[in-house]
């Protein structure tokens, strides 16, 4: 799986150069190594086809050395999946161009499509259209557990008064929730910055004002209201770190609780841990490339 260890330096230097690094690349989820640079090592990258099907990995950073760092990290993750490597620089403005030409309109139902904010998208009669520029935060839509949470969010959505967003990143199920009619909405991220990029998003798609965003760490909010939703797409350690908090959020007569982020490699440890908890059960279960999420209730619940 592909997670990277460590942290790259990030300078901000007045240069109008970037250094482009690109790599071939033999992986399945390459959505997941696009988010993860993006969100945990604010880098942009994009992953590009050629007409041979091979794919390059293609990495943008204004510093030097910053891009060899990125180098040995990828190498460190899995020496046989990147190879080919080239280093180039650039002017600035192309990076942003390359990397947003490959970012595309994604429907995630009939009703609910996330489209880049930069793309002019024909909505049609029936269609809510969530319009998202990611920056530097996770929630483009792309990634599966993303994906997952949008599909129950919608499904729920009518019979749904509240939800909380516990990790909003670019704020993406958030705003959902908001344009799927849902009243009230609380979004929160440890990363300050997370949340300027969410509150500018919820501003874009005209819901600002029907979501409150708090920052910081869901253990150090003091929150008192139960929630009919919570969505929480963290990683399996961080939901059973905030597992205590994550269920003061929840009204036990009803509240549905969908925890996204759990690698399918997770799962031989995940699952009986979650099934210890004997008061909430597992009532649903969504599969998808290297990725599991789960809904709970309450046990004597129905749904
Ligand atoms: C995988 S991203 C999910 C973003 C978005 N909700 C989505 O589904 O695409 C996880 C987000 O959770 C935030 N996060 C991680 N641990 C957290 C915590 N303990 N409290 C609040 N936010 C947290 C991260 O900063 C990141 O933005």
């Amino acid at each position: 799986m592909f997670r990277l260890k460590g942290n790259v330096i990030h300078k901000n230097p007045k240069s109008d150069t970037v250094f482009q690094l690109s790599c071939r690349i033999q992986i399945n989820d390459s959505d997941y190594l696009l988010e993860e640079l993006s969100s945990q090592h604010n880098l942009k990258a994009a992953v590009e086809e050629k007409p041979d099907h091979s794919k390059f990995l293609i990495i943008y950073s204004k510093n030097k050395s910053e891009a060899l760092k990125v180098k040995s990290l990828l190498l460190e993750l899995n020496k046989h999946s990147f190879s080919n490597f080239r280093m180039i620089s650039l002017p600035q403005s192309h990076w942003a161009t390359r990397w947003k030409k490959g970012l595309k309109v994604l429907r995630i139902s009939r009703n609910l499509v996330v489209s880049p904010s930069w793309i002019k998208y024909q909505k049609k009669a029936q269609e809510k259209v969530i319009r998202i520029d990611p920056e530097m935060a996770f929630g483009t839509g792309h990634h599966a557990t993303t994906r997952m949470c949008l599909e129950w969010l919608e499904k729920l959505a009518p019979s749904s008064k509240s939800v909380c967003d516990v990790g909003c990143g670019s704020g993406i199920l958030a705003i959902s929730a908001a344009k799927l009619g849902i009243k009230n909405v609380l979004a929160l991220d440890i990363d300050p910055e997370a949340i300027k990029i969410a509150r500018k998003n919820a501003r874009l798609n005209g819901v600002l004002p029907k979501i409150r965003f708090l920052t910081g760490p869901l253990k150090e909010q003091k929150i008192k209201k139960h929630y009919d939703i919570i969505l929480a797409n963290l990683t399996a350690q961080d939901l059973q770190k905030n597992w205590k908090e994550l269920k003061t959020l929840a009204n036990p007569q009803k509240t549905l609780l969908i925890l996204a982020g759990i690698e399918k490699s997770q799962q031989v440890w995940f699952e009986p841990w979650l099934e210890k908890e004997r008061k909430w059960i597992i009532i649903d279960r969504k599969k998808e490339s290297d990725w599991i999420g789960y809904m709970l209730k309450r046990e004597k619940l129905e749904t």
